[in-house]
């Protein structure tokens, strides 16, 4: 019998969907060395809590973190909740020597970051913080091509993330639909939410940012505050641009936005090298374009890779359907669970970890100062 991990987790909105669903698909898709076990579901409403368990199979409820935390027969903390709530929730998790799986961004800010990094290596338990676009097959082929050193001398790294949800200037901040307006909740607007996953992938990709000049906007100044009910300034930003240095001597260029009207999701890279480009692009995520110059030049171009040959040659495809069959969006979780099962099991954190997740914390930091101070910000890569 295999062992099971006693999974505890905190939130049951979009992201706790996607986890739950994760939980349920990875034994049978991934076989697993350790089988997660759906002990308790925790969220601020008693009956979508309970609600939620019957649907997905969780054995009890709570409305209470800290006591679900605190339970001596739970393995693993699974943090699905707004972003203010993470370090809270992952110190007392770590101090009771529990693993941690995290949502995006680690943090609200780099010094929260760094006392959660110390915290789980100081306790020595398992960390895996939720950037789950690095699992994608398309991304994670893209990183292999990268690593075999395919693109030679990478030039530009260019990414975008595009949303148009925020435009109506009646959409209120705050409350449990729109915390991701209200700073005090998200930490910062398009920059944490969004570019945070483009960052990580760069990161991974392309290694360490040096110093980046951005620019932020915040292009409705006042909204009404669903708890307050009362107008208030809006303190996130609703859209940055940046550019940057990489380490590798490449240059960078990142933008985001939610008012790009038409755009739902629209997230991209492309990756220009020596030899070769890469792109990707969210909305069509089981394609990866590629140009190699070493073509032979009548046929020299951009070639539409379909990801999605699982007899060896696409990473995690062969745990799926026949070849030309695509996944979608929630096998990412599915992926980056069945990885950090794996490692658990293995007795150790699974990238990214805390600390790595500290990295895309620093960029976005180093982002909003940029863009507040007008000025080129280097980034600490220590
Ligand atoms: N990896 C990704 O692509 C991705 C996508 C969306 C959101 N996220 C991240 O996931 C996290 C959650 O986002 P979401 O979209 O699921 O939010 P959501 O608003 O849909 O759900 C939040 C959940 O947290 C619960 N919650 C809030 N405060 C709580 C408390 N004090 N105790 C217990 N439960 C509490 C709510 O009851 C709700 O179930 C955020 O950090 C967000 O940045 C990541």
């Amino acid at each position: 019998m295999k062992r099971k991990l006693r999974v505890a987790q905190i939130g049951c909105g979009f992201m706790g969907r996607a986890h739950a669903n994760a939980y349920h698909q990875v034994t049978g898709a991934f076989d697993p060395p350790i089988e997660p076990s759906l002990e308790v579901i925790c969220a601020t409403d008693a009956a979508r809590a309970q609600a939620f368990a019957r649907r997905w199979g969780f054995a009890s409820h709570s409305t209470s973190w800290r006591e679900v935390v605190a339970r001596d027969d739970i393995d693993l903390v699974d943090i699905c909740v707004p972003n203010n709530l993470h370090a809270e929730i992952a110190l007392a998790a770590a101090e009771s020597g529990k693993a941690i799986l995290c949502e995006k961004p680690l943090a609200m800010n780099v010094a929260q970051g760094r006392e959660m990094v110390a915290a789980v290596e100081k306790a020595g338990v398992a960390s895996l913080v939720s950037f789950n676009y690095r699992r994608v097959p398309a991304v994670t082929l893209a990183k292999q091509l990268i690593d075999e050193g395919r693109l030679g001398r990478v030039f530009h790294y260019r990414a975008q993330f595009l949303q148009d949800w925020t435009i109506s200037p009646d959409l209120p901040q705050g409350g449990s639909a729109a915390w991701r307006l209200d700073a005090s909740v998200a930490g910062s607007g398009v920059t944490g939410d969004l570019l945070a996953h483009c960052i990580d992938t760069a990161l991974w990709q392309n290694g360490p940012i040096t110093r980046v000049n951005a620019m932020t906007e915040t292009f409705i100044k006042q909204r009404m505050h669903a708890v307050t009910g009362c107008e208030e300034p809006v303190r996130i930003d609703d859209a940055c641009v940046f550019f940057c240095r990489f380490e590798n001597g490449s240059l960078g260029n990142f933008e985001s936005t939610r008012y790009a009207r038409g755009h739902k999701a629209l997230f991209t890279f492309e990756i220009n090298g020596e030899h070769a480009s890469i792109r990707w692009d969210l909305h069509d995520l089981h394609r990866l374009e590629w140009s190699d110059h070493g073509d032979e030049g009548a046929v020299r171009g951009w070639r539409s890779i379909h990801v999605t040959d699982g007899s060896g040659d696409h990473p995690y495809m062969d745990h799926w359907w026949v070849p030309g069959l695509a996944v979608g969006y929630g096998a990412t979780f599915v992926h980056q669970l069945s990885d950090f099962l794996s490692a658990i099991h293995e007795g150790r954190s699974c990238s990214p970890t805390f600390r790595e997740a500290l990295e895309t914390q620093k960029v976005c930091e180093a982002v909003l100062q940029s863009a507040d101070a007008g000025q080129w910000v280097d980034i600490d890569t220590a």
